[in-house]
């Protein structure tokens, strides 16, 4: 059988991961500390209420139930603010072109991401029709770096995680697919994405048969 591909979302297929960091610093700020960008780092990848703990942690600031659950909301709500204007001119360089690639060359693709924002965000970028499989924030209990996201994605896809090939941005997503047992190409920095099998700065350029033929 042929392997599969799994895409996270945020940071590999589109543009978003900098409202992300927009929205958490605004809303540290809002708590009275700092969030730089290199703190943001830890939150790549990683679900909206396992990002506030963290962020809390860094900060040395405790919430009630009530509170933490309202921070979230302020939280995507200025997230979505902030992607209302978005469209596929925020999708990653080469991200869209490698994409339909993959599904010319008769491979099934997935998406595999954290965010419960998702669907809106694949239907803004009009990439909704490119997926045979879509797991969210929604469909998945356990953030990543738990495997849980990219296993489902293989089921649905109906294909073995061995024979996954995982596009990740985050270090708790290189992670994830790692501890499902798949394999995993680092779309960033090798310094920062050390786990990956290997790293290419975007997709621009990048071919499915050169990334099938570094895994045979
Ligand atoms: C991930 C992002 O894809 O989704 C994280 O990398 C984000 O930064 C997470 O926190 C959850 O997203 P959302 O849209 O459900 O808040
Ligand atoms: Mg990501």
């Amino acid at each position: 059988m042929k392997p599969a591909c799994i895409f996270d979302l945020d940071g590999v297929i589109v543009d978003t991961a900098k409202y992300h960091y927009l929205a958490w610093k605004r809303l540290a700020n809002s708590l009275g500390f700092d969030f730089t960008e290199h703190d943001n780092e830890q939150l790549k990848g990683v679900s909206r209420i396992e990002s506030l703990k963290l962020i809390l942690r860094l900060g040395g600031k405790q919430l009630s139930e009530l509170e933490f659950d309202a921070a979230l909301i302020r939280k995507n709500g200025w997230y979505l603010e902030y992607i209302q204007q978005i469209g596929p001119g925020e999708i990653l360089p080469g991200a869209a072109e490698f994409l339909r690639s993959v599904r010319e060359y008769g491979m099934r693709v997935a998406l595999g991401s954290a965010s419960k924002n998702a669907v809106l965000i694949l239907e803004r970028i009009q990439l909704l029709d490119q997926f045979d499989a879509i797991v969210d924030g929604n469909k998945v209990s356990k953030a990543k770096p738990d495997p849980e996201v990219f296993l489902k994605a293989a089921e649905e896809l109906g294909v073995q995680a061995e024979d996954c090939i995982v596009f990740e941005d985050a270090v708790a997503g290189v992670q994830a697919a790692r501890n499902a047992a798949m394999k995993v190409v680092g779309i960033g920095s090798e310094a920062v994405l050390q786990q990956a099998h290997f790293v290419v700065p975007n997709f621009m350029g990048l071919r499915i048969e050169n990334v099938l033929a570094r895994f045979s």
